[in-house]
């Protein structure tokens, strides 16, 4: 199992003062020391953490997989076709929202996202839709032409223990699916250290976008220490399944 780390919030931190740190480039060099497989950034069409800067100084140092989220907007595909990530996670965008909330409409999709897919695809960038654990979605991703998904995990990290079962067993079936169907498979959002096993043990999913407790985490251990602790329990997974 793959860990991409999520390094938005430590953007957020730099932004809240107006300062020249934390640098989510400092970070991201300490993520990778510490074992993450992948650095994960979300450049929001208001900018309100990850900036332009850090895209492009992101771009030239992370040096494991560098996967850029954004939405499917002309402005966020002539950024990618520029600086060229690892990968492309397209999301729903809204400004109001604290963070993303629900998958992308894959099932009836805007002119844009279709036009984000063909244009990141012409260029060879891998793309991945961030959906909602549905049969559905899995299918409408395949029939878009991307070649990999990200599985909303919110709601099973959201549900109580009586409902957590039914939620996990959604991202099961979504999983299989879509690697039946020769998607690659990613998961996140809300994913915490309390929570994340389960997940980590489902069949077909290669890797997951872990942000927020990992940096939460890190105010208190330090980022490297967040990153191992949170690498243990994937890996102890691994061991079980
Ligand atoms: N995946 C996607 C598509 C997201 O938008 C986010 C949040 O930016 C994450 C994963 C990470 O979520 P969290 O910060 O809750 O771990």
């Amino acid at each position: 199992m793959n860990l991409h780390v999520n390094i938005d919030h430590v953007a957020t931190l730099r932004q809240a003062r107006g300062t020249r740190y934390p640098d989510p480039v400092w970070a991201a060099a300490l993520c990778e020391l510490a074992g993450a497989h992948g650095i994960t950034i979300h450049l929001r069409e208001d900018r309100r953490h990850i900036s332009d800067r850090d895209v492009r100084l992101l771009r030239q140092t992370v040096r494991s997989k560098l996967n850029l989220e954004m939405a499917a907007t002309d402005e966020m595909v002539g950024i990618a076709l520029e600086v060229l990530p690892d990968l492309v996670t397209l999301v729903p965008e809204k400004r109001e929202e604290r963070t993303t909330e629900g998958g992308l409409d894959v099932v009836t999709p805007s002119d844009g996202l279709r036009r984000a897919c063909q244009r990141l695809g012409a260029a060879g960038i891998p793309v991945a839709l961030f959906v909602d654990p549905t049969r559905e979605a899995v299918k409408a991703t395949h029939a878009l032409g991307a070649p990999a998904l990200e599985l909303h995990t919110g709601d099973y990290c959201e549900a109580t223990a009586a409902r957590a079962a039914v939620e996990l067993d959604r991202l099961a079936v979504a999983a299989e699916d879509a690697a039946a169907l020769g998607l690659h498979v990613a998961a996140g959002h809300g994913l915490d250290y309390p929570n994340v096993r389960p997940v980590a043990l489902l069949p077909g999913i290669a890797e997951l976008n872990i942000g927020h407790s990992i940096i939460a985490r890190a105010v208190m251990v330090g980022l490297e220490q967040a990153v191992r602790d949170m690498l243990a329990i994937l890996r102890e997974g691994e061991r079980v399944a």
